[in-house]
């Protein structure tokens, strides 16, 4: 299960993505928003988000206008590693060596047939483990006040 949502400046890349989703026969549960009426994207990156923390949902995809703010407020959320991504190198190395769970995209930035593009990419690549799990226990160490 994927958690799927945006602001208004992403909501209809969101809406491209939710298709191809469905075309993929991939099940999501859409946080909103529901329209291109003007909203702050934080507290769709948070329930978004938190469906993932809670494991409903393996993995989030959000966009906003950039991508930027709604990765940001993300990674504000405990045990969420978001990356904003326009490339197909980034989206699949974010999941190989980062271990990414919530992937970002700027509707403004990238077309939809890129943005469908990237999803798959991400939703489909195993993390590679080893040397780059010591490197997200890392990240986790800093998010838990932890100097190292
Ligand atoms: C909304 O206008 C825009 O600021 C937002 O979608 C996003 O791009 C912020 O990072």
């Amino acid at each position: 299960m994927i958690a799927i949502a945006s602001d208004h400046a992403g909501y209809p890349l969101k809406e491209e993505i939710k298709k191809y989703l469905t075309e993929k026969g991939v099940e999501f549960i859409d946080c909103g928003t529901d329209s291109d009426a003007s909203v702050d994207y934080a507290a769709f990156a948070q329930k978004a988000c938190l469906k993932v923390t809670s494991g409903e949902c393996d993995k989030a995809v959000l966009c906003c206008g950039t991508g930027i703010g709604i990765s940001m407020a993300a990674n504000k959320v405990k045990g969420i590693r978001a990356a904003c991504c326009s490339d197909y190198f980034s989206a699949k190395f974010t999941r190989v060596h980062n271990d990414a769970n919530v992937l970002c995209m700027g509707a403004r930035v990238i077309g939809a047939g890129l943005a469908c593009e990237l999803t798959d990419v991400f939703l489909n690549t195993e993390f590679e483990g080893g040397r780059h799990q010591r490197r997200v226990d890392q990240i986790h160490a800093i998010e838990n006040g932890e100097i190292l």
